[in-house]
């Protein structure tokens, strides 16, 4: 590899300076300097050893990548400029995010624009928006269905009015994250289209068996996503054959072992990176390499698959970034996030799916035992990386709980899973919580939870109920829940729409046909404007949780020990209910948060602090009650939590 990319590199440069000029020609050949034997080892890893020319592909995508830089606007070479001065510029302590669906957020694109003032006013610097390009007609996976990767959905506007909301959102300081999905198309996309009319070229895009003796070796270890909705992993296309579909019949998935695809993909992202978009959330990601015998998730070349979109967008737009939507178990999560041994650079962000499965099970169990235990063995992510915390997003909640973690406190896994469902699902007597089951497993008797972060602390039946005492426990548990993701450090909390003013379940998806069998539409409604205008409202429980959100956001942009380069890790506090988490850095004072998942009060030794290093703590910022330190102890009240800093 060395000697080749020797002789290659002078082209490589002498091209770049012809189209970008001298500095920029320059800096991308610095770029590609610093990419080039990660990518070249992972080219040769995946397509070499199929038989493709390493050589030659990558130099194909360097072509690509030198493309779009070309492409690239004055305005977003000076934001690239910019963030590779300040690599760590989406880990700063000010950085939280929203996630929202356009249509159901402001209607249009424009319509986003129009409502940036209330993403200001909370504090948001960072907006993802969900799925936005062309889908499929009819039922589409809430936009994970992708007729057009070159076109907006026309119903929530056009590609300039996407360049005119990044353009906004740039001028704010705010970035945009959208989802690219590169595991599958619609079944409609032009290459599926192409393919289904006998395109020999395009067949190549995707897996296509004629029969079902291939598809029934793969099944016989590959788990279901959709047991419900979509039961197998394969769809028989009249005239094609079995075609694979992880999710739904019309998601095709795409086959990477054919380099076109990954030359395609690269290009796709270069021409969304060139309209604005600074995140890419790469959907479905644990799914993209296929091989018998295995359960088809996480297998090495789907990391390095990841690795190779990456450095390509490194190169050629230097100021965006990859998020991976990994929901996998906690020994696979890191990983997404790179490589340790040795270190391999892949996604800047991922979803923190492990702590957002732990507030939920520490939540119902009044005990935080299994999220210590299992946080606590959790790698730090890599430098220069950070997490996506999260509460709740679109998605239903899955019981990422391992045996082993489960065991390692005394419970047994199958069970807890089973009695966390029954809580969510409000089954269990007593249960405050009115979540939905979903994709129910008769086989395995697998579930997971939906249901919007307000029905599933309880706010919906306290409401329903008019009980002001139950209403009171249930904010204080939301608050709580969002005290630990916002308060993570090192990472960007992402707040999900209409949390801001905890709204209910929404239970009219079942009117609509395209809807009415995924009930993950419960948990994503459509913004109330109206209650939200009762957000200062402090008497209205819209204006309690966003008063309580809004105090931790900003408490968190004067935390300078939030911000990238130090490490958050899981702490024993000798009560069960408590869970507690340490922040520290180099350069900043350490940090200890508190959260007691308990419905009483409760207490911890105040050695507590001081083996986290804190020897005078003082609180930052803490829930209402009775939250104090006297007589060596940290007193804390039901549901409450605190933030210490020395
Ligand atoms: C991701 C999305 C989910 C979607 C799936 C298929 O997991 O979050 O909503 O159904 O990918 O695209």
């Amino acid at each position: 590899m060395r000697a080749w990319w020797r002789d290659a590199r002078a082209g490589v440069v002498a091209d770049a300076v012809d189209v970008l000029g001298a500095a920029d020609g320059q800096a991308f050949g610095a770029r590609v300097d610093v990419v080039i034997d990660e990518l070249h080892e992972a080219v040769d890893d995946v397509y070499g050893a199929r038989g493709h020319d390493p050589d030659a592909l990558v130099l194909h995508l360097l072509a690509l990548a030198l493309a779009t830089a070309e492409e690239r606007s004055e305005a977003l070479r000076i934001l690239d400029h910019r963030r590779e001065i300040d690599p760590h510029w989406f880990l700063r302590a000010r950085q939280v995010g929203y996630v929202a669906y356009t249509d159901r957020f402001a209607g249009t694109l424009r319509g986003v624009i129009d409502r940036l003032d209330h993403l200001d006013e909370l504090g948001i610097t960072y907006l993802h928006l969900m799925p936005l390009l062309r889908p499929r007609e009819g039922e589409n996976d809430g936009g994970y269905a992708v007729a057009d990767y070159g076109a907006v959905d026309p119903r929530l506007g056009t590609m300039a009015d996407l360049e005119a909301l990044a353009g906004e959102l740039h001028d704010r300081d705010m970035a945009l994250c959208i989802d690219l999905v590169v595991n599958h198309t619609a079944a409609e996309h032009p290459w599926a289209q192409a393919a289904r009319a006998g395109d020999p070229t395009h067949r190549r895009y995707y897996r296509i068996f004629p029969d079902r003796t291939e598809p029934d070796q793969y099944e016989a270890t590959l788990r279901e996503v959709f047991p419900e909705m979509a039961p197998g992993s394969f769809t028989h296309v009249e005239g094609l054959g079995w075609v694979w579909t992880t999710f739904r019949e019309w998601q095709w998935d795409l086959d990477y072992e054919n380099p076109d695809v990954l030359a395609s993909m690269c290009a796709v992202m270069g021409d969304l990176a060139n309209r604005g978009v600074d995140v890419f959330r790469l959907d479905a990601v644990p799914f993209l390499w296929k091989q018998k015998g295995t359960d088809c998730e996480n297998l090495p070349q789907a990391h390095r698959i990841v690795q190779i979109l990456r450095n390509v967008l490194r190169v050629s737009a230097p100021g965006t970034i990859c998020k991976a939507e990994a929901i996998v178990s906690p020994d696979e999560l890191v990983q997404y996030l790179g490589g340790h041994d040795p270190e391999v650079r892949e996604c800047e962000l991922a979803y923190h799916n492990q702590l957002m499965v732990m507030l939920w099970s520490s939540l119902a169990a009044r005990d935080a035992q299994l999220m210590t235990r299992s946080l606590e063995r959790m790698r730090q992510p890599p430098d220069g990386t950070g997490w996506v915390t999260y509460v709740r997003c679109h998605d239903d909640i899955g019981w990422a709980v391992s045996d082993e973690d489960a065991a390692a406190v005394g419970w047994n896994g199958f069970e807890h899973r089973a009695f966390l469902n029954r809580y969510y699902a409000g089954e269990h007597p007593g249960s405050w919580a009115q979540g939905v089951k979903f994709q129910e497993n008769p086989v395995t008797l697998d579930a997971r939870i939906s249901g919007t972060t307000a029905a599933l602390c309880g706010i919906d039946q306290a409401r329903e109920r008019q009980d002001p005492v139950a209403l009171g426990a249930a904010i204080r548990r939301f608050l709580l829940l969002h005290a630990v993701v916002i308060g993570w450090g090192g990472s960007i909390p992402v707040l999900y729409m209409g949390d801001e003013i905890a709204l209910a379940n929404d239970r009219s998806f079942a009117d609509d046909p395209d809807h009415a069998d995924d009930n993950r539409w419960i948990h994503r409604p459509p913004m109330d404007w109206e209650a939200a205008a009762r957000r200062h409202d402090s008497g209205s429980v819209e204006g309690r949780v966003y008063a309580g959100l809004r105090e931790q956001i900003q408490a968190r942009r004067d935390l300078p020990v939030m911000r990238a380069g130090g490490t958050t890790s899981a702490r024993w506090t000798g009560h069960p209910s408590v869970f507690a988490w340490r922040r520290t850095h180099p350069r900043h004072l350490p940090f200890l948060g508190l959260a007691a998942f308990s419905d009483q009060p409760t207490s911890v030794p105040l050695p507590v602090a001081a083996d986290a290093g804190l020897h005078d703590p003082v609180p930052v910022l803490a829930s209402d009650g009775d939250v104090r330190i006297d007589d060596g102890r940290i007193h804390l009240p039901a549901w409450g939590w605190v933030w210490l800093s020395d």
